[in-house]
């Protein structure tokens, strides 16, 4: 497997990269790329620690030779929201980011699977599709927005409440990666009916206000790195671990189709040989869930809308 992480040497793409470093099956090799000159100097200190696994490092015009040869890039490349702001108001400096890596990509290493971390995630994905089927290379099934960290926010929290271990609890999260287009599936674990109908909202609110709750916590400075990093690998490793054969490797993921509630939605994939090759159905839900599955799709709509109509208009005056 060769990973390329474009955003490498950024409060996300360090730790996210340590951890593909020491998890990476042997003999793969993992491509950093930055903006950030010191880059290479990241890639040096990485392979220092003794894994079979190749590290490089690439700055400024360097992006091609980062790309060369990837099987799936991950990017969390971008700026980050500060108290105040939701992940919306990144759109305007993240879209063109994502756009022109995406370019990039579609250019060196059109089969790769891309897992995009940027904000908004609800459009910097829609985004990434029209670049992508731009230059005649789209394959739904080898795009995808991470939206694991929700997963594991939920699992830590019901987790918590459940007094359960936090390692073996699972919670699905579904729908967008923002506000009320997170949606944690808590009737499904297994346990949850002893919880009040009233706690099950405040812990439905909590999940979605995670992100949010980091940010004002870090007072300015930036919003969850680790966290995120720890889910971009999670997500990552189970994307390689299907190009690889393994077969039943799932995680929830957003991604084009597969969804009467959106065109673009974070479900629960099996990943293959080819990327994500089968979405699996979430099943009944409450009624509450089925509440909040209907009223988050004119929300996530609009972002994808968003997305898509920034994708075309960038890919018109990008030729
Ligand atoms: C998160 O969920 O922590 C990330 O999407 C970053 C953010 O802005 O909340």
């Amino acid at each position: 497997m060769k990973v390329a992480v474009l955003g490498a040497a950024g409060g996300i793409g360090q730790p996210l990269s340590l951890i593909l470093k020491n998890e990476l099956p042997a003999g793969s090799s993992l491509s950093l790329y930055d903006v950030a000159p010191f880059t290479p100097g990241v890639a040096k200190d990485l392979s220092h620690i003794p894994t079979d696994v190749c590290v490089n490092g690439f700055t400024g015009d360097d992006l091609p030779k980062a790309l060369e040869g990837a099987d799936i890039v991950v990017i969390p490349a971008g700026v980050a929201r500060k108290p105040g702001m939701t992940r919306d108001d990144l759109f305007n400096v993240n879209a063109g980011i994502i756009a022109n890596l995406v370019k990039n990509a579609a250019k060196v290493c059109p089969k790769a699977c891309i897992c995009i971390i940027t904000n908004p995630v609800n459009s910097t994905v829609p985004i990434a599709a029209e670049v992508l089927k731009a230059e005649g290379v789209y394959d739904p099934h080898r795009l995808f927005g991470v939206s694991a960290l929700d997963v594991l926010r939920a699992e830590t929290f019901l987790g918590e409440e459940l007094g359960l271990s936090k390692v073996t609890t699972q919670v699905p999260v579904i729908g967008g990666h923002s506000g009320t287009t997170i949606l944690p599936l808590l009737s499904k674990v297994v346990g949850s009916e002893v919880i009040s109908a009233e706690r099950i909202k405040e812990l439905t609110t909590r999940i979605q206000n995670a992100g949010t709750e980091v940010v004002e916590a870090k007072a300015g400075a930036g919003s969850a790195t680790l966290s995120m990093a720890a889910a971009g690998a999670r997500f990552a490793l189970k994307v390689a671990r299907g190009l690889m054969g393994e077969p039943g490797v799932t995680e929830y993921g957003y991604v084009q189709g597969g969804s009467q509630y959106g065109e673009f939605f974070a479900q629960r994939l099996e990943f293959g040989t080819e990327g994500w090759k089968r979405v699996i159905d979430f099943g009944p839900v409450s009624s509450f869930e089925q509440e909040c599955l209907e009223s988050l799709k004119g929300e996530l709509a609009g972002n994808i809308k968003k997305g898509v109509e920034f994708g075309q208009k960038w890919v018109a005056e990008n030729k």
